[in-house]
């Protein structure tokens, strides 16, 4: 994403448990991993077959926006800050493009507050690159894990939308906003 240039890469982020830092070609076997999990995929289209995704270039997951998560040097996820336009028509700023947060975590890293601790280090990092901007998030309204992160990240909703034949949940992010 051209506009986090500048900015990119961040120096890795350490957390209480985590390490947040940018993707490297080492990386490849993990997004294959993520992007072929049908549980992953539930509510984003899908699982997508393991051969295709390994015959991508292993530079096509290193772009400006993409933080890996590692836990004891494991990568367990990844969560994303990009600038894009595929929310609802009537997003908050449409005229400039708009930050979207994205998580996707392993399966067997969910339910322990490693999605919620990442994200929340990736907006401390945004709000300090990109003071007072806003930060927008779509996820199915069924995707109830996904939904109860972003309300536990701050964000409020805004309005509900259909795209890809699903109900999406659209809210806004704002720095300074307290996290439960
Ligand atoms: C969405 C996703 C990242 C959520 O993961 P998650 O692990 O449920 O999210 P959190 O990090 O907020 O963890 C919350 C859970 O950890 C538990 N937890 C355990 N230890 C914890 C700790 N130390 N701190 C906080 N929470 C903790 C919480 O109680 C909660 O459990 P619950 O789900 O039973 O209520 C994950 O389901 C995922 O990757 N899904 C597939 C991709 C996807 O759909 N992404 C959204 C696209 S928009």
């Amino acid at each position: 994403m051209a506009e986090l240039e500048p900015v990119w890469p961040p120096r890795p982020i350490m957390t209480e448990r985590l390490l947040l830092r940018e993707s490297e070609a080492r990386d490849h076997v993990a997004f294959v991993d993520l992007f072929s999990s049908p549980e992953v995929g539930t509510y984003i289209g899908g699982a997508q077959p393991r051969e295709e995704l390994e015959r991508k270039p292993e530079t096509s997951w290193r772009r400006p926006g993409v933080f890996v998560v590692e836990l004891d040097g494991e990568v367990i996820g990844m969560v994303t800050l990009e600038r894009r336009n595929d929310g609802p028509p009537d997003r908050v700023r449409p005229e400039s493009g708009e930050v979207d947060l994205g998580y996707l975590f392993l399966p067997e890293a969910w339910g322990y507050g490693y999605a919620a601790e990442a994200c929340s280090a990736a907006l401390d990092w945004f709000a300090r690159a990109y003071p007072g901007e806003s930060v927008v998030l779509s996820t199915q309204s069924a995707n109830a894990r996904s939904r109860r992160l972003a309300v536990k990240l701050g964000f409020t909703e805004v309005q509900y939308y259909v795209m890809w034949d699903a109900e999406q949940w659209f809210g806004v992010w704002s720095p300074g906003t307290p996290r439960g």
